[in-house]
């Protein structure tokens, strides 16, 4: 089973995505931790992509492709995945599609995660993410059981790019550069919206009937 992920920044696609691999088995492969950990080793591709995530711009497409070609092709991948934040421009979606076709496979379904700014920008501010584990927690809506720690022993930190200016321009960066998408596979008939004004159970409840 293949599935993306789609929606603005701070939805809910991690926090979904990674109860929906516990659920069904499947590698959650989200592009922003990728990069994140790329960054944090400073490799090439972290290099390259430092200052566009600081300040809230998309990394260069074929930065993108290029690292996700790679991913979704090993071995752990064979069988499905989950994409969380990638396609995010029409460019990277014909590349997925070519990758896809020539693998002999297609996508299940894009699950898009629909919310206003407001909302999207309280559950930004309020974030609070794992660096080990990735787990992303909620300072009101999903705390912690002891407050700064993950359950996995991580402290908890607040993304360079959770601040509100940079938000802003995320969310800019998303209207402009990610919101085609939802035309572009509604047009190919696997578009499910899915309303996310909702707890993060109800959320789960829903998507779990929806597969
Ligand atoms: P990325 O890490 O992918 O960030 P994003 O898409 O902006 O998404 P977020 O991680 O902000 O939000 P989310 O939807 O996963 O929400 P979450 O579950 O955390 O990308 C970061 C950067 O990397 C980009 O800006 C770009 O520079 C670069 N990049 C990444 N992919 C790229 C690509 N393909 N091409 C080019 N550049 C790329 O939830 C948010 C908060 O809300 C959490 O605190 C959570 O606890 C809480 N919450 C979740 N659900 C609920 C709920 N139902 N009710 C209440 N609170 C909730």
């Amino acid at each position: 089973m293949r599935f993306v992920f789609l929606g603005p920044p701070g939805v809910g696609k991690g926090t979904q995505a990674a109860r929906f691999s516990e659920r069904h088995k499947l590698p959650h492969i989200a592009t922003g931790d990728l990069l994140r950990v790329a960054m944090k080793e400073e490799t090439s591709v972290g290099l390259k992509a430092k200052s566009f995530i600081e300040n809230g711009r998309l990394v260069p497409d074929e930065v993108i492709i290029a690292l996700m070609e790679d991913r979704i092709q090993a071995p752990d991948a064979k069988s499905g995945y989950i994409l969380d934040g990638f396609p995010r421009t029409i460019a990277q979606a014909k590349a997925l599609s070519e990758i896809l076709t020539r693998n002999g496979v297609a996508l299940d379904c894009v699950f898009y995660f629909s919310l206003g700014d407001e909302t999207l920008m309280e559950r930004i501010v309020g974030r609070r993410t794992c660096p080990d584990c990735h787990a992303i927690y909620h300072v009101s809506y999903h705390p912690p059981e002891k407050e700064g720690l993950c359950h996995c022993g991580g402290i908890l930190f607040q993304r360079k790019d959770d601040v509100p200016e940079t938000v802003a321009e995320r969310l800019a960066v998303y209207k402009n550069e990610t919101s085609p998408l939802i035309t572009y596979y509604k047009n190919e008939n696997i578009l499910t919206e899915i309303n996310a004004d909702q707890s993060i159970d109800r959320i789960a409840e829903n998507l779990q009937k929806m597969v």
